[in-house]
């Protein structure tokens, strides 16, 4: 089985990034923690600051499902949106905070409607709790 997390803008500063919201781990160190859970899944990592390339991943990922943490971009992109509707592949929404618990402008997600579901405000264990989901939707 073949998944495919995609990080969104800022997200490549996880770590020094506003860390009483995001923590103090990066996400390189994770994602081999991670990969070392689920050895028995084909784990794939990619990071974009930009709204068209993440598109282009999203069209053009060859994998089972998708974890997909927009980031800003869940709030705002119309284009995202497009591309996971527009894809077969199963799109699980990840978020590291809780972003109902925060600015309202974060409340909306114009992704997860489109999503098989959604998981936010675990932390980096929000990845580990998507990818077990994924799993699950998969196998069933
Ligand atoms: C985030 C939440 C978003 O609102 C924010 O813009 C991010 C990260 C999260 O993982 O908690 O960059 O997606």
């Amino acid at each position: 089985m073949r998944i495919l997390i995609v990080n969104g803008p800022n997200l490549n500063l996880l770590g020094k990034r506003e860390t009483s919201i995001y923590g103090g781990e990066g996400f390189d160190g994770f994602f081999i923690g991670l990969q070392d859970s689920f050895f028995d899944v084909d784990l794939e990592y990619y990071q974009s600051n930009v709204e068209g390339e993440l598109v282009n991943k999203l069209q053009s990922a060859q994998v089972d499902g998708v974890l997909l943490n927009a980031a800003a971009y869940t709030h705002t992109s119309v284009a995202l949106r497009d591309a996971v509707a527009a894809i077969e592949t199963p799109v699980v929404e990840v978020h590291i905070s809780n972003v109902l618990s925060r600015e309202e402008f974060r409340h909306t997600s114009l992704i997860g409607g489109v999503c098989v579901g959604s998981i936010s405000g675990f932390g980096l264990n929000s990845y580990r709790l998507g990818v077990t989901a994924l799993v699950d939707y998969l196998n069933t």
